[in-house]
């Protein structure tokens, strides 16, 4: 009943007229491939090589936030304290839970920010700035990058510039990341995923066995 009224030429062509519902199951046009929409978060590029910008990574999942991480040369170099906070693509997050890794067209953000102490009620402890400090893009994307992650750069929120293999970014995330070269030892959430699904690194269980 409910279909008549939406579609008065169902009566005649209830079969073409079912296929052109959202959503339906009885779709019999073969002429179009089935070929899945690429997420609109999966990695962007310019002609030039450059990431796009993540523009929604603020909507993305949250893995952590991190308070003058001892690695962070921003933070060591400040006279007050920074924060970095951690995002990646919901897509991948999901393949995460579900496997213990990373699939291809992962993207990681970290982005730094201040850390103010004195602002309206709080006269004790920290919380974060308005303003951007940095933002770094870890990314898998294996076809453009031959199987392997890259690192990119942002000082705007345009484009951002890929850091060269030799950059310290690399050595220091294959030798001591515990899950494919990212920093799951800090995400609260993917920590207990990766050891319930023997994920982890060689690297870091050696570190983790060789600190006890
Ligand atoms: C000395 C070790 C070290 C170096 C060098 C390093 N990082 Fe990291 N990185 C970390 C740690 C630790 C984290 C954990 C997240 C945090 O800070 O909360 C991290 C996290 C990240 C993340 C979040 C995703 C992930 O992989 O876990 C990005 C993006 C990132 N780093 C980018 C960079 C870039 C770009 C460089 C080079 C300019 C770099 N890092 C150099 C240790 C390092």
């Amino acid at each position: 009943m409910l279909l008549k009224i939406a579609f008065p030429a169902c009566g005649l062509l209830a079969f073409a007229c079912l296929a052109a519902i959202p959503g339906s199951q009885l779709s019999t046009d073969t002429s179009q491939p089935s070929a899945k929409p690429q997420s609109p978060n999966a990695p962007a590029y310019t002609k030039e090589g450059r990431l796009l910008f993540p523009a929604h990574y603020r909507e993305w999942v949250f893995l952590s936030s991190g308070i003058d991480m001892s690695y962070n040369r921003k933070a060591l170099a400040a006279d007050h304290a920074m924060f970095d906070n951690v995002f990646v693509n919901p897509e991948a997050y999901a393949q995460f839970v579900q496997t213990g890794t990373w699939p291809d067209k992962t993207v990681l953000v970290l982005e730094s920010r201040m850390g103010m102490d004195k602002g309206s009620i709080n006269h004790r402890g920290h919380f974060q700035g308005t303003e951007l400090m940095g933002l770094e893009v870890h990314v898998k994307d294996e076809a453009r990058f031959a199987g392997n992650w890259v690192f990119f750069d942002f000082d705007n929120e345009v484009s951002g510039s890929l850091f060269p293999k030799e950059a310290a970014c690399y050595s220091c995330h294959a030798e001591h990341a515990a899950v494919d070269t990212t920093f799951v030892q800090f995400y609260p959430t993917l920590l207990p995923i990766a050891k319930q699904k023997h994920t982890f690194s060689a690297n870091y269980l050696k570190e983790e066995s060789e600190a006890k």
